[in-house]
């Protein structure tokens, strides 16, 4: 796998690298044509000069004060008669020279003063002549030489300069570069290490979501994306384990009543109403399971209510009559006062659960030959529902978090009795989805009243 690092940095670099290689190739063909036509335009300006000088007075001692001028300068001049017999010059000439009046000779040059030799690169000297003109006549040529030593010096002083100059910037750009691609790609690798973290172990997502960029932004979606997905994760577990209550409790009867159905001396009468009690809670318990599936196709981590118009005394009847023989089990009267037949808008099935969880708690926490009751109230806000036991109670500092999630008062004894501290979270998340309240009041020793409120 090839590094994002590295592939920003290799494209940034070409790209750099191209502009600098065109900037330092222009920059330096321009310096260095400037530099080189300074000194012909010097040279053919100094020729000019010594040939107005002589135009106006072409006698030997001009000649020899001309070449006496350039004697201390860096150019050098010879001076020709119209045959270009050398006349006058301000140094010792040598063959390159002689050649060169020789090429001069065969030129067209005009009276500005022409270039006989420009090859700096290559030859030893730049030279021009300048023609003297008497009268319409050429009468001589003034020649200017300028040794090239010097220009091919500076020209490479110059590239020298230029490839010292381009190498230090490609070094700092290649430095830049590196930390500029480090500073893009480094929250780009600890964000993929983040989301890595997230689907190993689910969260422990640090990132530095405070950055004002682009990055910042998604350092932040990931990181709203990881406590959605933590929050799901528990959503899941919490409904989870919800479902699996809801299904053990009534499981839990179903066994109880299926012992009671193996016992010998069982009388006919009884057999049948274990039996069909029996065959009434497995229909319903099949009806419960065919609508978690249901949630479960929706992706739903939570129970839906649909609410009836039910009658709540028929309703609590059937509830109470189905648990009857569990109560007696212990010895434990369980009755049910509902004197007039209320109308309430409930979800049968969840409030079903509502008021097994109840009595399941006054019969686990209850002790025998003792007394449970279910009570309705009309009340003006809609109806109340008391279910009231002489059990253990409750401790005061207890009370405030029996409806937490696997809150237990006695740990050890609870868990003898099976319980896992969710039956109360339920009953409270499903009254309170019907918009109603339950509320507890506890003396130890003595028991234990439930009361639901719920509007019509
Ligand atoms: N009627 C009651 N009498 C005495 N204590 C009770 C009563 N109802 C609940 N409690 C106390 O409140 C705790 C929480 O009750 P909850 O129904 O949530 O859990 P549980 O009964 O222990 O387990 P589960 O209902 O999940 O099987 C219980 O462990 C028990 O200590
Ligand atoms: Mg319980």
């Amino acid at each position: 796998m090839k590094k994002i690092s590295f592939k920003l940095g290799i494209s940034f670099l070409l790209v750099i690298l191209i502009l600098e290689m065109l900037l330092f190739f222009f920059l330096y063909i321009f310096i260095a044509r400037e530099r080189i036509e300074n000194e012909t335009d010097n040279l053919l300006g100094r020729g000019m000069n010594h040939r107005d000088v002589l135009e106006k007075n072409f006698t030997p001692n001009t000649i020899e004060h001309v070449a006496l001028m350039e004697a201390e300068g860096d150019t050098k001049v010879i001076i020709t008669d119209d045959q270009f017999d050398i006349i006058g010059a301000s140094h010792d000439f040598n063959e390159n020279m002689e050649i060169l009046i020789d090429i001069g000779k065969s030129m067209d040059f005009t009276h500005h003063g022409t270039l006989v030799e420009e090859r700096w690169n290559t030859e030893r000297y730049l030279a021009t002549i300048s023609p003297i003109e008497i009268d319409g006549t050429y009468e001589g040529y003034v020649f200017m030489f300028a040794d090239t030593n010097p220009i091919r010096t500076m020209i490479r002083n110059i590239t020298l300069l230029f490839l010292v100059i381009g190498g230090i910037a490609i070094i700092i750009s290649i430095i830049a570069i590196f930390f500029l691609s480090q500073f893009i790609t480094q929250p780009l690798i600890k964000m993929k290490e983040a989301t890595k973290n997230i689907t190993r172990q689910g969260n422990a997502v640090t990132l530095d979501i405070h950055r004002d960029d682009e990055l910042g932004e998604l350092a932040r979606e990931i990181y709203t994306l990881s406590e959605e997905l933590e929050h799901l994760k528990n959503e899941r577990t919490e409904f989870l384990s919800s479902v699996s209550h809801e299904l053990r409790t009534p499981l839990t009867y179903l066994k109880g009543y299926a012992d009671i159905l193996n016992r010998p001396n069982l009388s006919v009468e009884d057999r049948e109403k274990f039996a069909s009690i029996i065959q009434e809670e497995a229909t319903q318990l099949t009806e419960m399971v065919k609508e978690l599936f249901l949630l479960a196709k929706m992706d739903k981590n939570q129970f839906s209510i649909s609410k009836e118009e039910i009658p709540l005394c028929d309703f609590l009847k059937e509830i109470v009559s189905k648990l009857t023989p569990a109560f007696m089990e212990k010895n434990i009267s369980l009755q049910l006062i509902c004197a007039k037949d209320i109308y309430v808008n409930i979800d049968p099935i969840r409030f079903r659960q509502v008021i097994n969880n109840l009595l399941d708690n006054a019969r686990k926490y209850s002790s025998e030959s003792t007394s449970v009751e279910v009570v309705v109230h009309e009340q003006k806000y809609g109806v109340s529902i008391d279910v009231r036991d002489q059990g253990e109670g409750i401790p005061e500092k207890d009370l405030p978090y029996i409806w937490e999630r696997l809150y237990r008062v006695d740990k050890s004894r609870s868990r003898a009795l099976g319980g896992t501290g969710l039956g109360l979270a339920i009953v409270k998340e499903i009254v309170e989805l019907h918009g109603g309240t339950v509320e507890v009041k506890s003396v130890l020793g003595e028991g234990t009243t439930f009361t639901i409120n719920i509007s019509r």
